[in-house]
């Protein structure tokens, strides 16, 4: 049985955080908001709870679990040391969506870091997710709270629909306000840092603090074993095959006008997931829309949501309008790409 909580008002809901704790204590998992997605929280030193959330995600045992704690004062506890640039990079982006990946303290179980000797930390940037890992006071192993292979989830609801009966509460916060998940980043022995997931702690933003920025190869060329061992999963698709196109409002809509004449013959049902400008040029069933035209927080924002949106509404084709990859299009074009299975042109 699953409790849904709704909070509004954070300082009025001590008693909710005070059981989510209790439940995270006793081994029990709890699903809470951040800012990026949702996440699913276990106790991150309990390797039989942090074995409960592969089993509620149907996740392979092998990918490690991010462990989410409520300040900087708690990397102490966890990560066998810290690096100067790991502490700069602490100091400069948490709380907020940056992931680091520290070596670990012999106490974090295997269960936790899929046997890795690392562990990833992150600090969401969160009235309710600081309250509850406050309450909680464990570092909480917390990865997206999607079934493996589907989206993670924006809103409580998409929440429910994968984790209702399997997880103990869920803690509904209203929607991410990102909506893609947190950037990770490793740092290496040379004081350079290497980007193994982008997100919303972008490329510039780093390169204005470490000179030395690097982008796993994996990412860049689809080739070799990324370094983030969640990314080599074939990631969530929608149902039905997508084509994106970037370019100016005139030739996204050129570019996609020539693919839904063609699907039209075909008889496809077709969807747009589009910016406002581009969908004036369309019919305007089967439309989400995203946002203006370049806003790339309103696209990382609405992407995944979009996305399930097309499966509810079951059509042939979605035709979707990207962004170019600078800043958070970086993150942005990362999700969409794997999402078309490649399928992205440039006009
Ligand atoms: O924004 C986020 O990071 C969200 C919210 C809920 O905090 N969490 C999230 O967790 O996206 P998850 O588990 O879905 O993704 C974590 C990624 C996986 O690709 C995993 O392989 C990688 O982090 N990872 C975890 N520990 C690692 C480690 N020690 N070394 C390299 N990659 C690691
Ligand atoms: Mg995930």
């Amino acid at each position: 049985q699953t409790k849904m909580v709704h909070i509004t008002n954070v300082d009025a809901a001590k008693n909710v955080f005070e059981e989510a704790g209790r439940i995270i204590r006793n081994g029990g998992l709890v699903v809470f908001p951040t800012e990026t997605v949702y996440g699913i929280g276990a106790n991150g030193l309990d390797a039989e709870a942090c074995r409960g959330i592969y089993a509620a995600k149907g996740r392979p045992s092998d990918n490690p679990l991010i462990l989410t704690v409520p300040d900087k004062e708690a990397v102490k506890k966890v990560a066998a040391f810290i690096t100067p640039t790991a502490q700069k990079l602490l100091d400069t982006f948490w709380p907020g969506p940056l992931t680091i990946i520290f070596p670990r303290q012999p106490h974090i179980p295997d269960a936790a870091t899929g046997g890795l000797d690392t562990v990833a930390l992150r600090c969401p940037d969160h009235k309710i997710a600081h309250a509850f890992l406050q309450a909680a006071g464990v570092p909480v192993a917390g990865p997206s709270a999607n079934l493996s292979g589907r989206p993670s989830p924006t809103t409580a609801e998409e929440v429910a629909h994968d984790m209702n009966g399997r997880v103990d509460m869920i803690i509904d916060g209203g929607p991410c306000h990102i909506g893609v998940e947190s950037t990770i980043v490793e740092c290496n022995v040379d004081d350079t840092v290497t980007i193994l997931r982008p997100g919303a702690i972008t490329l510039e933003m780093l390169r204005k603090i470490i000179s030395n920025v690097l982008i796993d190869t994996n990412l860049v060329t689809g080739k070799g074993i990324p370094k983030a061992p969640g990314m080599k999963y074939r990631h969530y698709a929608p149902a039905a095959p997508m084509t994106v196109a970037v370019g100016t409002v005139k030739n996204v809509t050129l570019a996609l006008r020539e693919r839904y004449t063609k699907a039209g013959q075909e008889g496809k049902k077709v969807g747009f997931l589009v910016s406002r400008q581009v969908a004036e040029a369309f019919p305007k069933e089967m439309m989400y829309i995203w946002g203006e035209h370049g806003d790339k927080p309103a696209l990382a924002s609405q992407l995944y949501t979009g996305l399930l949106f097309f499966d509810n509404v079951k059509v042939d084709y979605i035709l979707a309008e990207g962004v170019d990859a600078a800043g958070l299009g970086m993150a942005i074009m990362n999700r969409m790409k794997k999402a078309a299975g490649g399928d992205v042109i440039e006009v």
